[in-house]
């Protein structure tokens, strides 16, 4: 006769607490998640304080309102564990603990994020949470922790690597247990392409290297080698059909902010909403330009963002000097984002009559000739013409224009 095992049986065998399967938080980051993180302006040097004054200026400037609700702590915000092994806060850098600092952001209608790595140390060397899985995530739940960054640094090296499957599957099961609804963010940077595997496990996936604070450029830092703005946006190529509601291609945190010329940071900031990427700024909050804000909080561009559908835009031209972005939206909407990657202003035309618009993958295509679609200037919010003539537009250096073509009643 067949043995039978019991459903708890099996669980407890299994190390699962529960009957039900183990599996990452349900109905969150339905589109793309919108807040601020540490690391690309602060990198190590963070403290309680910042935190505070960051979240009081996103009130102040406009962000919290236009969206940006989760405020992430990166590396470095670590201490020690305690004689039992449960993770602390830097108590010199946070002296008031970390669930001081989730109430204050909780209170203020914003989100806590926090950031760990699957190896033994962070990649500024701090804890890291292999073999301590459950009690991180356990500790996160206590302090109200909504988002969690982990990273891939000092998880071993050739055949005695951890395979990222099970390690990013080991942290997600951890963060069940914990029962609190936790968006879970992988930081493997593309190298074992997560956008295969890690749908099932976490809400986003970087599928890059670090990004800096340069247009174009690749700067070495030994084994690696960060990317400016452009060389990570051509490394998005492929990867659009694994996006979708509550999985996101991750093309890394902002850098709008610290771009040396404000049309840079308008265009990047244009391609990671055509690229349905997580708006994460990285730039510091508190000595921000009006410039900045007006960019970071400019509701035309986020409604393209977090356009319900959220699918993943396209290039639909490309030359070595200019990208047109399309990306179907709700309504058979469409958000078309032209983009002078040049040094030199462009001028560029859309003869839509003649180039059809269309989603193959997606199997969207704009009816432009049996219908005309008028066309709203992203950025302005004013309605432009229709796609009854050709559009003609003037960029200035790396600027660009985005419009949504909207049908006609
Ligand atoms: C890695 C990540 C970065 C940042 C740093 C922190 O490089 O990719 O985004 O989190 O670690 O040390």
């Amino acid at each position: 006769m067949a043995a039978r095992v019991m459903p708890w049986l099996l669980a407890a065998a299994l190390g699962t607490s529960s009957v039900a399967a183990a599996q990452k938080a349900p109905d969150l980051a339905l589109t793309p998640p919108m807040g601020w993180n540490s690391w690309n302006h602060h990198g190590c040097d963070i403290d309680e304080q910042l935190i505070r004054e960051t979240a009081d200026a996103m009130i102040a400037n406009g962000m919290r309102d236009a969206g940006y609700v989760y405020v992430n702590l990166d590396d470095c915000w670590q201490g020690e564990r305690d004689k039992d092994g449960f993770i602390q806060p830097d108590p010199k850098r946070f002296p008031s603990g970390m669930k001081a600092l989730g109430d204050y952001l909780h209170q203020r209608g914003f989100k806590f994020g926090i950031y760990s790595d699957a190896g033994s140390k962070t990649c500024a060397g701090r804890a890291g949470s292999q073999g301590f899985e459950n009690q991180d995530a356990l500790q996160y739940a206590r302090w109200g922790v909504d988002y969690l960054k982990y990273d891939w640094c000092n998880t071993g090296t050739g055949p005695a690597q951890r395979n990222p499957r099970e390690a990013y599957a080991t942290m997600r099961d951890a963060l069940h247990r914990s029962g609190r609804p936790i968006v879970f963010s992988i930081c493997e940077w593309g190298d074992n392409k997560p956008w295969e595997w890690a749908g099932e496990i976490g809400h986003l996936w970087r599928t890059t290297g670090d990004i800096t604070n340069c247009w174009s450029c690749r700067i070495g830092h030994g084994s690696w080698e960060s990317l400016g703005v452009l060389d990570i946006v051509d490394k998005q190529a492929g990867l659009r059909r694994h996006a979708g509601p509550g999985r996101w291609n991750d093309p890394d945190m902002m850098e709008v902010g610290n771009l040396p010329e404000l049309a840079q940071n308008r265009s990047h900031f244009a391609m990671w909403a055509m690229l349905a990427a997580p708006l994460i700024a990285g730039t510091d909050v508190t000595g921000m330009s009006p410039q900045i804000a007006e960019v970071l909080t400019n509701p035309g561009i986020i409604a393209i963002n977090q356009d319900k559908l959220g699918l993943q835009g396209f290039t639909w031209f490309k030359s070595p000097e200019i990208d047109v972005w399309a990306r179907p939206l709700t309504g058979d909407r469409w958000a078309i984002a032209i983009v002078n990657r040049s040094a030199a202003a462009r001028a560029h035309t859309i003869d839509w009559g003649r180039e059809p618009l269309g989603d193959d993958l997606n199997q969207r295509f704009a009816k432009i000739g049996e219908r005309h679609y008028r066309l709203i200037d992203a950025w302005s919010g004013k309605a432009i013409g229709d796609t009854a003539q050709p559009l003609s537009v003037r960029l200035a250096p790396f600027d660009n224009a985005v419009f949504v073509l909207e049908p006609r009643p």
